[in-house]
Order: structure tokens, then sequence, then C-alpha cells
């Protein structure tokens, strides 16, 4: 599987002929299984019609910055917090140049400022355009500032020239982009991640649950793939599909969700304990369909394993990240867990809010650990996770 699956790509479409290039890009993309939301200058309308982009890429094209209806949707900043990674392709002279001097005076210059995914540009333009110092200056300094420059190709151009200043084929584009998802920070390293709910049984057919979609676990597992590390991941059950070079095994409770991380344990280097586990199960599991009788029921309850807690009291443990969902003193409790557990870190979030949390593909976090902590503002999950896994693989070398 690629490393561009799931991921959420802003492709930039700017006014240069090699427009129609891009075409191929957003199905090449869409092969990945990459999610792609396409922006275009009013230049770059010019020279195709947004339409083919909006039925390759399956989703509406963004055109304009001050759209009253855009904005309600997927506005510069939603746009800007949704990618993972922003590619411009083709990228005018023009467009590397507002973007050098932090211009936003359009949606994709206004998004490339607001965003903090990681910005790759594949130039497309004259080989006297391209070799002029002033967009050779534009080049190095949005290099200096972390854009990755994809090409460009020598070769015969649109206009009769022979030079450099070919936009890159689409396939090179999508070779180029992938390892930026790779980025080998826990080359060789083992983690172990569980995800998603568990789910306690009262009878054959029914249990306790939680609404954990597994989502931020199953981002957490493929951001450590993509770090480098090989990943077993436990999932409590939910409908997400992991990458297949992560070794999952998929459990229903937490007592099985506790077996199965023991068995495993004792080959891992990082622990990152995601799953949202139930504190308690009910006491009697009936072997039967419990009949509707009674006007009133109890379900005696009894506390569950604390899988967490049981790693990180082991002699010989892994390094130990855990999640807090909290609805309230997000800090507080979460301080507390991570001394109580003696982890070596927390990630709080909140589950309370209305786009974040469990079930969205958006979050927020606070992590902490013992000299430290660093604030997370609201991202896609899959852009957290890189983020989060990063911050885990930094701590976890000292
Ligand atoms: C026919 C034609 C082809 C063009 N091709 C390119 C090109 O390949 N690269 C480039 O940098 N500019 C090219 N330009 C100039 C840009 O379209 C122009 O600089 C425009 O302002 C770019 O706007 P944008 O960067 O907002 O998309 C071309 C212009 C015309 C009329």
């Amino acid at each position: 599987m690629s490393f561009l699956h799931n991921k959420n790509i802003v492709l930039g479409i700017t006014g240069g002929i090699a427009a129609y290039k891009s075409l191929s890009l957003v199905r090449r993309l869409k092969d990945q299984g990459a999610n792609v939301r396409v922006v275009m200058t009013d230049a770059a309308q010019e020279f195709i019609r947004p339409l083919s982009f909006q039925a390759l890429s399956g989703n509406a094209v963004h055109l304009s910055l001050l759209d009253a209806e855009a904005e309600a949707a997927m506005g510069h900043i939603e746009l800007a917090r949704w990618a993972d990674l922003i590619v411009i392709a083709p990228a005018t002279a023009n467009s590397m140049a507002r973007l050098a001097n932090g211009q936003a005076d359009d949606l994709l210059t206004t998004l490339c400022l607001a965003s903090k995914a990681p910005l790759a540009i594949a130039p497309a333009m004259n080989q006297a355009m391209w070799s002029n110092s002033v967009t050779q200056q534009n080049r190095q300094t949005l290099v200096d500032r972390g854009a990755v420059i994809l090409g460009p190709a020598s070769g015969e151009q649109a206009c009769g020239d022979v030079g450099e200043g070919r936009m890159l084929e689409a396939d090179e584009i999508v070779e180029q982009i992938e390892p930026l998802f790779n980025l080998q920070a826990l080359s060789g390293v083992r983690v172990l991640v569980t995800a998603g709910p568990t789910r306690e049984a009262i009878d054959p057919v029914r249990y306790i649950s939680n609404h954990s979609s597994g989502k931020m676990g199953y981002a957490i597992a493929q951001a450590a793939l993509e770090a480098g590390a090989s990943v077993e991941l436990v999932s409590g059950p939910c409908a997400l599909v992991a990458n297949d070079r992560i070794s999952r095994t998929d459990v229903e409770s937490a007592k099985e969700m506790q077996q199965v991380v023991l068995q495993h344990i004792e080959q891992v280097d990082i622990f990152i304990a995601v799953a949202a586990v139930a504190d308690y199960r009910p006491k009697q599991v009936s072997g039967q369909k419990i009949k509707k009788q009674a006007d009133k029921m109890n379900i005696e309850l009894i506390k569950n394993p604390d899988i967490l807690a049981s790693v990180a009291g082991l002699q010989h443990r892994p390094f130990c990240v855990g999640f807090a969902a909290e609805t309230e003193k997000l800090e507080q409790h979460a301080r507390l867990k991570l001394e109580a557990k003696q982890l070596d870190m927390i990630v709080a979030n909140r589950v309370d809010q209305s786009d974040g949390g469990f079930n969205s593909d958006y979050n927020s976090a606070t992590v902490i650990w013992a000299g430290g902590q660093h604030v997370f503002e609201k991202t896609s999950k899959s852009r957290l996770a890189t983020d989060l896994v990063r911050l885990i693989a930094e701590h976890y070398t000292i």
C-alpha cells in the first residue's frame, strides 16, 4: 500500500500551459488512495476547465477566496487544516514569486500561508523564466522555508525553446512526493498501537462500548509505519482498514486486548495506547439473550484491567505513551494519569468537541511529559498523527 493512501492532498493548479498534465496527476494520486482537493488560480482556469478536475478528483474544485458559500464549507482555513500535503503543479513563475513573498491574494496563496502542511512545488515555465535570477531567488527562498521543489525537467518546451523548465510527468511527481510521508524517524523501532473501542458483553447480542471510531489509533499506526517502524496494531471493533504492512490483531473486549498486548509486549520498543478501553464490564455475562420481562434491571459492573498501567508496570517496559480522552480539566486529568501510571508521555484530547475527538476526522491535542508539554492545534487526524509520532520519536531516542 502506498504511503499516499488516505492522505489529504491539496493540489494547486496555476496558470501554465502544463496545467493539462495535472489531470493525469489527479488520477495517479487517486490510484495511490489519496484524497485530492483541487484549487485553481484564475489564470489556471483560462487553460483548463475546473469540471475536468472535479470529475477526476470526485470533489468540487475550489476557485475563489472570497466566496461566502465555499467559506462555509471548505474555506481556506479548513483546506489548510485538512491538507497533509500541498502540491502545486504546475507552479508558474508568478505563483512562486507570490509564495516566496508571503502574499495571500488568492485562495491558493492564502491557504499555503495558513497551512502547516508540507509544500511541494513542481515549477513549469519557459527556460528563460526559470533561469532568471529572480525566479532562482524565489526558488531558494522557498527551499530555505522547507518547500520541496520537484524538477523541473529539461527538454523541448511548448514555446519551441529547449532547456530547463518543463513540469515533471505525473508519475515522477508521485514518485517524489511519496517519500515525504516516509520520514524514517523510527527506522528499526518496533511499535505496538492499540486502537478503537472495546466491547464488553452483556449477553450474546448486547454489549457496552463507546464512540471511539479507531481513526486516531489507525492514523498513529500508519504514521509510525511511515516513520520506518515495524508496527503491530491491536484493534477493537471498527470499520477501518489498516495498511497491509501493519500486522493487525482484532479483539473485542478489554481482557482480550490486554491478553494480546501482553503476548507481544516483550518484542516492543514503544507502546502507544490509543484505544478507548472500557473501564468497566458487566460482572455476569448471560449465556442466552436476556428476555424483556421486568420493568427495571440492573447490570452490575466490575473494573476492567488497566492495560496501559499493566504494561508501564513491567520490569522491562517499553517507552509508554498513553492517550487521555477527557471532557473537562484536560491538562489536570492528563497530568494525574501520567504520574499515576508512570508514563513517558500522555496525549490529552477533548472528546466533547462538536468537530474533533471521537469519530471526527479532526483532532487537537496537548502532549505532556515529565519535562514539558506541547499543544497541537486542531488539524486532520492523519497530520496530527504524523506530528505526534515525530514528537514521540524525538523523546524515545533522547
Ligand atoms: C499561453 C500562455 C502560457 C503560459 N504559460 C506559462 C507557464 O508555463 N509558466 C509560467 O510561469 N507562466 C506562464 N504563463 C504566464 C502566466 O499565465 C501568468 O504569469 C499568470 O499571471 C499566472 O497566474 P497564476 O500564477 O496566478 O496562475 C503563460 C501565459 C500564457 C498567455
